[in-house]
């Protein structure tokens, strides 16, 4: 696509031209789950409606189809965020499935009692709890890097909790909250240099900017096929093929064995010893549609939209009386992810505010509770956060609309 035309984006979205609460809809809260191309659409449709078959199950031509579907989908994902093979791609539900796979597998076996494990204190629930449950059911030590003042992983405390020599250092690569882009090559760098084992949540980054897990060095990433334009029920580990090499299934079952006997069985080879039973196949083929569309419009593009969308938007938001953002970082140092509140209001009553003009956005604690209410003081926050399709006009909209609730709650 030569050039960036948001409006011929715009037209690539069915639900773009819908309308909510009677006006036309204004969708801020890419962050919780993007919205869909029509050519994803089409190609789940397309699988239902031409070569619906099990994969890697018949010889007959519908099921040959599907089983390569599958397969160009994982390495359309490597090639994405430069992966060595798809062998290196385990499909799983979500983000949170991946990490728990993980949790379950390499950490069940290499985490001991008494042993830590470093996260940092702007992790999403996946991301803490379940290692919670893995601290508690081997007796290890889960601890958290701070951050600073500003929101930002402080640097000097990450290392000093790596003196720790913890087993795995887990942490987002962007914050589904704040937005905060952490230095994930140089926190792999020195992770590594202490002996750790690094997982990398890139939720709220392989959608938005190219992830390159070779350059980076982490040895696990996870991410979510519906933050990426894709279905849901699809989701991402990708893997140090070593590491999944020696790791043990969680799942047992049907597709993920090479031979089975009344006395045992033998595992079958990567990525496939991970994916027990029928797999989500409409949801991995929509997910190699999403990877498709991105890298037509161009991952580039996109991002120096978005950057631009928030530039505007902070400078929109900043003139609003009451209306205080969190994150003080400019536009090139941030993702397109604004927290918010509107002093006085609660956050709940600002998203009501928002949705009687159409416009969907996120409040609430985000899935971050040990952030929002410890670090944060707050128990509810407004969030917005841009995707390729949004628009100047939907920030003035959003603006229009936090006056408004600035009008109807602040009797002053
Ligand atoms: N993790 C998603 C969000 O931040 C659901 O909204």
């Amino acid at each position: 696509m030569a050039g960036f035309d948001v409006e011929r984006v715009r037209a690539d979205f069915p639900i773009l031209g819908k309308t909510s609460n009677g006006k036309r809809l204004a969708y801020l809260d890419s962050a919780a789950t993007a919205q869909k191309p029509k050519r994803v659409i089409d190609a789940v449709s397309d699988y239902y409606r031409g070569y619906n078959a099990n994969i890697h199950r018949g010889m007959y031509d519908i099921s040959v189809r599907a089983t390569n579907a599958y397969t160009e989908s994982k390495e359309l994902i490597a090639r994405f965020i430069n992966a060595p093979s798809y062998r290196d791609i385990v499909y799983c539900r979500n983000t949170t499935e991946a990490i728990n796979l993980v949790a379950l597998s390499w950490a069940e076996r290499h985490v001991k009692k008494g042993d830590s494990i470093l996260i940092t204190e702007m992790e999403h629930h996946s991301n803490i709890v379940p290692w919670q449950m893995l601290a508690r059911r081997k007796g290890a030590k889960l601890e958290y890097t701070k951050l600073t003042k500003d929101l930002g992983i402080d640097m000097e405390h990450y290392k000093a909790m790596l003196e720790h020599g913890p087993k795995l250092v887990a942490f987002t690569h962007v914050s589904n909250v704040l937005g905060v882009i952490n230095d994930a090559k140089e926190m792999t760098r020195l992770a590594h240099s202490h002996g750790a084992t690094v997982l990398l949540d890139g939720a709220q980054s392989v959608p938005h900017t190219r992830v390159d897990v070779g350059d980076i060095g982490c040895d696990f990433m996870a991410f979510s096929g519906h933050k990426m334009l894709g279905p849901a029920g699809v989701g991402v580990l990708y893997g140090r093929e070593d590491l999944l090499e020696e790791m043990e299934p969680v799942y047992g079952g049907g597709d993920m064995i090479r031979s089975v006997s009344f006395e045992s069985c033998e595992w079958n080879e990567l990525p496939w010893k991970f994916e027990a039973g029928t797999q989500n196949i409409e949801g991995a083929i929509g997910l190699g549609e999403a990877v498709k569309y991105i890298n037509s419009i161009g991952m580039g593009s996109m991002q120096r939209h978005e950057k631009g969308l928030l530039e505007y938007a902070l400078g929109v938001f900043e003139g609003i009386d009451d209306v205080r953002l969190y994150n003080k970082a400019g536009a090139g140092k941030r993702s397109a992810i604004i927290p918010f509140n509107v002093d006085g209001i609660h956050a709940h009553d600002v998203s009501a505010v928002f949705d009687s003009e159409g416009i969907a956005i996120r409040a609430g604690h985000h899935c971050a509770m040990p952030l929002v209410n410890s670090v944060m003081h707050e128990d509810s926050v407004a969030r917005i956060s841009l995707y390729l399709y949004n628009t100047r006009d939907e920030i003035d909209r959003a603006a229009a609309a936090m006056e408004k609730a600035r009008a109807l709650f602040l009797r002053r």
